[in-house]
Parts: structure tokens; C-alpha cells; sequence
């Protein structure tokens, strides 16, 4: 049924908004934490336990924030806590990369010159890849090398290079990207989930029992936040390169991804020193420009041409065997091709926009329903109707789609 397209990309829709929301909430939260503790002041006049404090303003008043390392000496009356920012970020992560990736896997997880794989496989491999990530995380901060900050941050970053080497070589390279962004955010999220609040909630029964809380807990807590914080950039950086596939779809993709968690670090480098009140690290920027612009120059490296099999995926025959099909590929390959190559002849137009190429039977088969959401349903493309697209068609557009998959559910 074709209702079943457009109310999925309405939930797409819902849960994409949700997660961003979400994330804003963790995010900026987290941010303003990190800030927080760095500019803690040390003086005298502290109570018992307390580490540092701070003044604020804020919204028409002032606020006075003390720190009490590990905790202080009794259970406060209120306690507020910071978990559910970061629950619901990986919660609706989840449901999205179920929705996009899991859902779509033929179009957006697979791709045959890579690596063919069945939908279940592919499956497998992404949901296993992120609960064995964190596995070996885990362990790696546990073990001997978690006893110095910087030899453990080294090892990891190894880790996450070999990770994006990995995931170019199983999937796509735009999925590749935002498994990349979705393994290091698991991380992030289990870190809150399994460590730091299972710690926290240690140390509140210690209070509540009144026992003095082991430090330790401080000290653990401490080497995860510190992770989440040069992890969160690149994260993000992750989740929005699907939009640009000068980052993911390019040869040298995997050491694009090397080079963005450099930039995670040098950024908020900046942040964290400007928060400490040590000065202003100019050369942070600098080098991280010098990043940039080499991450520019590795995306005009060419792969040598592949080997293009354009046979239609089984997947998405039943579009390319429908009646309307010879009608519907003449409207994209006269409205839509000129942008949506290979090689685009539209002036300003360097690679397929979004990486979305629409040449083959082939291609224009697996992008069936984007076709028909971007031009057949919405006039969302081409952009400005700039080919003048005519309404019949679009409607042409539509009834390629819908009878196609009314068709197949006949069948
Ligand atoms: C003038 C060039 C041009 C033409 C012609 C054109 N497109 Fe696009 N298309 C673009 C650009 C640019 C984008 C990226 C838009 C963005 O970044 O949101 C795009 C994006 C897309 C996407 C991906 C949308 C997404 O958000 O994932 C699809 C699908 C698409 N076009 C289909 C078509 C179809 C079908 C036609 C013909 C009816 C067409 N386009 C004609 C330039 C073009």
C-alpha cells in the first residue's frame, strides 16, 4: 500500500524530531557542565567537602553553584538528576537508525560493490557492531592502559580509526558515516547508562546509609566525561554528513572520519581551556583549519572507476517490471539526470547532489520512492521546478509508484 510511504516518512519525520530535540537537551546540558566545572573557584570559606564554587547570572538572577567532590556530608533533600537527556537521545537514535538504515537497508545500508550482503546480515553486522564496540571499549578503560588518561585516549582513537576503516568496507559510505557517529554516541550514552549513574547511585545509598562514598567513583566518572567530551563534535559532525556526500561517498572517506575526531579534540580544546580561565589557545583554531582544509582536499581524490553493475537489485524489480516504467524513467532521465550523475552536466553541480544517481534502470528502480516523495507527491524536486516538471508528469510519477506497489503486494 502506498499510504505505508508517506506515513513512514512522517515517522521519520516525528522520530528525527524528536532525537534532535533530544540531543539539543543532552548536548547542551553536558556543554554546560563541562564549562561549569572548569571554572569552579577554590576558596577558603568553603563548607566541609565542597571542591569549588561559582557565580552565574542567568535569566534576571544570580546563581551560586558549589561542588562537593565526591559528595557531601548528607543527603541533600532534592536531588536532581541528568540521565534522561541522554536515554532519550540513543533511544530515538535507535528508532531511526531502525527506520532509515534497517528499514531502507537495501537502498541506504547495502551496497553490492562493496560488500553483498543480505538485509539480515547487514543488520547483524550493525546492531553487533555497536554492542562489540562498546564491549571493547569498556574493557580498554578498565584494564592497566585506563590508568593514564592520555595513553588510554591514544589507544581508542586507534580504535575508532580501525572502526571507520571497518564500516567503509561493509556499507555504504553514507551508512558507514552514521554508524561511525552511531557507535561512538552508544558509547557516550552507555557510559551515562552503565557507569556514571550506576556510580552515582552508589554513592547516594553510601550517604543515605551514611557511610563516606569511595572516591574512586569520582575518579571513574571523571575518565568517561571526559571521552564524552571530545566525542560529542564528531558525533555530530557524523550525524549531519549524510547531507554531504563529499564526506562519506568519497575514496578516502575513512581517514576523512580519522581526521574529524582530530577536529573533536582541537575545538573543544579551545572550549575547555577558555572555561578554565588559562588563556586563549589561538593555535587550536588554526590547526583546525589545516584540518579542514586537507578534509576538503582528500574529498577531490578519485577512486578509480568501478566496475558499475547495473543489473536492478531484486529488491526493487518490481519496479523496474511495472507498466509504467518505460514513462517514468524517460520523465527522470529528461528532468532529473542533467543533476543526478555520475558526472552532472548542470553548471555548479559537481557530484550527484546527495549522492542520489538517477542514469540506470537500475538506479532510478532503487530510488523509487524517493522519486516518488521528492517529485511525484511533494514538488520538493528538482529544485525550483527548474526542468518544468509538468503535472501529468508527476502524476505519471505517482502512478508508477502506487501501482507498482500495489502489485507486489497482490502478488
Ligand atoms: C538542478 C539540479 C537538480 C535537478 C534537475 C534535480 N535535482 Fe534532485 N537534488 C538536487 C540537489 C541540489 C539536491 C540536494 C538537496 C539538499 O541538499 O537538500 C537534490 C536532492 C535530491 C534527492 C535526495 C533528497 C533527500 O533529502 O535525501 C532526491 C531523491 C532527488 N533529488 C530526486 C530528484 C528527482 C526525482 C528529480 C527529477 C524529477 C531531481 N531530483 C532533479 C538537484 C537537482
Amino acid at each position: 500500500m502506498y499510504e505505508f510511504a508517506i506515513a513512514w516518512e512522517w515517522l521519520s519525520f516525528a522520530v528525527r524530531w524528536l532525537h534532535v530535540v533530544t540531543a539539543i537537551a543532552w548536548i547542551g546540558s553536558s556543554f554546560y557542565f563541562i564549562a561549569l566545572d572548569l571554572g569552579l573557584v577554590k576558596r577558603p570559606h568553603l563548607p566541609v567537602g565542597a571542591y569549588g564554587e561559582e557565580w552565574q547570572v542567568h535569566g534576571g538572577g544570580f546563581y551560586h553553584i558549589q561542588k562537593y567532590l565526591v559528595a557531601p556530608a548528607t543527603m541533600p533533600e532534592h536531588l536532581t538528576w541528568f540521565k534522561w537527556e541522554s536515554y532519550a537521545t540513543w533511544l530515538s537514535g535507535f528508532a531511526m537508525l531502525c527506520i532509515v538504515y534497517y528499514g531502507g537497508a537495501d537502498l541506504f545500508l547495502i551496497d553490492r560493490h562493496v560488500l553483498d550482503l543480505t538485509q539480515w546480515q547487514a543488520i547483524g553486522l550493525s546492531a553487533g557492531s555497536l554492542a562489540v564496540g562498546w564491549i571493547i571499549y569498556d574493557l580498554l578503560c578498565k584494564s592497566p592502559l585506563g590508568k593514564n588518561i592520555w595513553v588510554l585516549m591514544g589507544v581508542l582513537y586507534v580504535a575508532l580509526v580501525a572502526m571507520a576503516w571497518g564500516y567503509t568496507q561493509v556499507f555504504t559510505g553514507r551508512a558507514a558515516f552514521l554508524h561511525l557517529g552511531a557507535f561512538t554516541a552508544t558509547i557516550m550514552s552507555a557510559n551515562v547508562f552503565l557507569i556514571i549513574i550506576p556510580n552515582q547511585k552508589i554513592v547516594v545509598a553510601d550517604l543515605i546509609a551514611g557511610r563516606t562514598p569511595d572516591p574512586k567513583y569520582g575518579v571513574i566518572a571523571k575518565q568517561r566525561s571526559l571521552h564524552n567530551n571530545y566525542l560529542t563534535l564528531p558525533v555530530i559532525f557524523f550525524m549531519l554528513s549524510n547531507h554531504y556526500p563529499l564526506a562519506f561517498a568519497t575514496a578516502y572517506n575513512w581517514v576523512i572520519a580519522a581526521l574529524v575526531f582530530l577536529m573533536g579534540v582541537t575545538i573543544r580544546h579551545w572550549f575547555n581551556t577558555v572555561h578554565a580561565r588559562k588563556g586563549r589557545p589561538l593555535w587550536t583554531w588554526m590547526l583546525t583549519t589545516v584540518i579542514f582544509i586537507v578534509i576538503m582536499w582528500l574529498s577531490t581524490v578519485q577512486k578509480p572507476p568501478a566496475n558499475e553493475e547495473s543489473s536492478v537489485a531484486p529488491a526493487f524489480r518490481q519496479f523496474a517490471e511495472n507498466a509504467h516504467f518505460s514513462a517514468a524513467r524517460d520523465v527522470v532521465q529528461s528532468r532529473c539526470s542533467m543533476c543526478h550523475a555520475e558526472q552532472p552536466v548542470w553548471e555548479g553541480i559537481p557530484r550527484p547532489p546527495k549522492n542520489v544517481k538517477l542514469e540506470t534502470d537500475a538506479d532510478i528502480a532503487a530510488h523509487a520512492r524517493e522519486i516518488y516523495l521528492q517529485a511525484g507527491r511533494t514538488h520538493a524536486m528538482p529544485p525550483g521546478n527548474i526542468t518544468e516538471v509538468s503535472g501529468e508528469e508527476r502524476a505519471l510519477l505517482v502512478a508508477w509508484f502506487e501501482s507498482a506497489v500495489e502489485e507486489s503486494r497482490t502478488r
